[in-house]
């Protein structure tokens, strides 16, 4: 048998890359085969991602210049409870979240705990199923309706993340039930129908924050859209060399995140970087490119990144509100018109998601914002 080991001896990246992505089995089935070395192809340049995260030194540093350690800083929690009575409450903390963090949890947003927890389990099922029926489903062909696959930027990305994906497109024009394995089918069909709604909830309030109204971004199509990645980081044998996701951004309006208990998540903030903490029963919200291109700068698509982890697997799963990639979409996204002002004029062009997307994918994830490609 030609095992992924054998593969990874000399190094040719192009040639390990497809190696890799032939297995079909992508990073879980080295982790089944007990590499205990890292395959060149995973290793980033950094010397180590723990010297990233601060280190006594320059901790020592910050506080002497009067930043807060990053260890103490976490992003806001904003609590959705009595959302009728704390409306104005809950959308001056979402607007200040967005202005200064680009991120927040939420709590209380409606989504039962069970249903956060079997999407998780039937994730962590898709993934830990025989192999056979992951290769079946193995594709880099994102017009599909639901594909697995292990590096979206496989052949673009600087170095390869120690990371696998279920991909389901849930709207327009989502994936058939039927289509769905049925391993996870139930969890992903009520889950899906449950974000969904959560996501239109949260546009509401993006629009009151923006002062632009709680109807306006639901209008302008921005819940359309909703894709989920259904992520699966088995445990590393040599964390530090790599990445479980590289730094980016996220391309759509806004993402929902369920992760488990595990973390490893951490947000680009004042030149640091800050651990996002897991609470069970919270997701994480984050705006997207599109958001701060449409919000002129307002509200921040902020860098953030996973750390790969010698415990796993970790399992999470972001829902991105964006428009569908079909080509026949030709709709348009620019800095809302309200906004604009002799202050603040337009920052971007406008763009459509199809030429936005295409740049993103084609430049993978490298750190550098798909939306500098987009500037005036
Ligand atoms: C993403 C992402 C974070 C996570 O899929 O864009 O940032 O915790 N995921 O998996
Ligand atoms: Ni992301």
């Amino acid at each position: 048998m030609n095992t992924p080991i054998q593969v990874f001896n000399s190094y040719d990246r192009q040639a390990d890359l497809e190696a890799f992505h032939n297995t079909k089995l992508g990073v879980k089935g080295l982790a089944d085969a007990g590499v205990s070395q890292l395959p060149r192809i995973f290793c980033h340049d950094n010397q180590s991602a723990a010297s990233l995260i601060s280190s006594p030194a320059a901790a020592a540093e910050e506080k002497l210049a009067g930043k807060t350690d990053a260890k103490n800083l976490t992003i806001p929690v904003i609590d959705l409870q009595d959302s009728h009575k704390n409306r104005v409450k809950i959308i001056n903390e979402i607007k200040d979240a967005c202005k200064n963090w680009g991120f927040f949890q939420i709590l209380n947003h409606g989504v039962p705990l069970s249903v956060m927890k079997e999407m998780m389990a039937g994730i962590r099922r898709f993934h830990e199923q025989e192999e056979e029926m992951k290769k079946d489903l193995y594709s880099r062909d994102f017009q599909r309706k639901i594909l697995f696959n292990t590096n979206f930027d496989l052949f673009k990305g600087v170095s390869t993340n120690w990371r696998d994906t279920l991909t389901v497109v849930v709207a327009p024009r989502g994936v058939e039930e039927e289509e769905i394995p049925e391993v996870s089918r139930e969890a992903i069909v009520e889950y899906s129908r449950m974000v969904k709604e959560l996501g239109d909830i949260l546009l509401e309030y993006l629009g009151e924050g923006l002062g632009v109204g709680s109807n306006r971004l639901k209008e302008l199509g921005c819940g359309d859209g909703m894709v989920m990645f259904c992520h699966y980081y088995p445990p590393c044998p040599q964390p530090e060399m790599t990445w479980g996701t590289t730094d980016h951004t996220d391309s759509s309006f806004l993402t929902v995140l369920l992760q488990d208990e595990l973390g490893g998540l951490q947000v680009r903030h004042e030149d640091r970087w800050v651990d996002v903490h897991p609470i069970e029963g919270a997701f994480v919200v984050n705006m997207g490119d599109f958001m701060q291109l449409m919000s002129n700068d307002t509200f921040l698509s902020v860098n953030h990144r996973v750390l790969a982890n010698k415990r796993g697997p970790r399992i999470s799963v972001a829902s991105f509100f964006r428009c569908n990639l079909a080509p026949e979409n030709g709709l348009v996204f620019g800095p809302l018109k309200e906004l604009r002002s002799e202050e603040n004029p337009d920052i971007y062009r406008e763009t459509s998601i199809k030429d936005y997307v295409a740049h993103y994918y084609h430049k993978g994830l490298n750190g550098i914002s798909a939306l500098e490609h987009f500037k005036l």
